[in-house]
């Protein structure tokens, strides 16, 4: 070929490398995470049944929203440079304060929680590669879930559950204390989280009392699993 065609041949690809650039772009822009509270995407009622609307708005409105508050300030008073992606900032976490730690890893797990829910569905399970990849894993679908159920049922005090893909690659599944998650460098699981439930007593209190089991339980109708698969194609990558 020569290369006046082979010009001519590049030049009729410029939009579709232009659309492909773009499409990269927007499907890593869902993942990023930033320092603002993103607006819930769904109403306070949205997960009725599962969790109530009370729970929900204060949950968002005053937990999440103190944790998103708290993270700016610290990252003021330990000047961040302005752009840093909040995942950049988990994985040195252990170079910050405990204030930043605390606000920087709450901020980030509600923001992905929120986005790991929507209403609640019977027989709600994950499909695709994801689907695949659990039972592959775990046996079946309702291994991982025992598994998940187990952990999130034994974090001592406040914390998160967690199904997230390890430096190998692997599902794992595991839990943190606190506002703590896998991305962290001071954390003892490491990866990439893909699934988490939050089991502090704020997220759940109201409607089932001393009953995490309950609402552990429950809250798997309302996984989002798209989200989630998005999560897991982006920790493959
Ligand atoms: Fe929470």
């Amino acid at each position: 070929m020569s290369i006046k065609k082979s010009l001519d041949y590049f030049k009729e690809l410029i939009p579709a490398i232009i659309l492909l650039l773009l499409s990269i772009q927007s499907s890593l822009g869902q993942m990023q995470i930033g320092f603002d509270q993103s607006p819930l995407p769904y109403s306070y009622n949205a997960l009725e049944d599962v969790i109530d609307a009370r729970t929900m708005e204060i949950h968002y409105s005053k937990h999440a929203a103190a944790y998103c508050k708290n993270l700016k300030e610290a990252a003021t008073a330990e000047s961040v440079q302005p752009g840093t992606p909040l995942e950049d900032l988990l994985k040195g976490i252990s170079k910050y304060s405990q204030k930043m730690r605390n606000n920087a890893g709450g901020h980030y797990n509600h923001e992905i929680f929120w986005k790991m829910m929507q209403s609640p569905k019977e027989n709600n399970l994950p499909t695709g590669k994801l689907a695949r990849a659990i039972e592959m894993r775990f046996g079946s679908f309702e291994e991982c879930r025992v598994a998940f159920r187990e952990a999130a049922k034994n974090r001592f005090g406040s914390g998160w559950a967690w199904l997230y893909v390890d430096n190998d690659k692997t599902l794992q599944i595991g839990s943190t204390p606190n506002q703590d998650n896998p991305l962290m460098d001071i954390s003892e699981i490491k990866g990439y989280p893909i699934l988490g439930l939050d089991v502090w007593e704020h997220a759940y209190y109201l409607k089932y009392q001393n009953k995490r089991a309950d609402y552990a339980e429950n809250w798997w109708k309302t996984v989002n699993w798209e989200y989630v698969s998005q999560r897991y194609e982006s920790a493959m990558k």
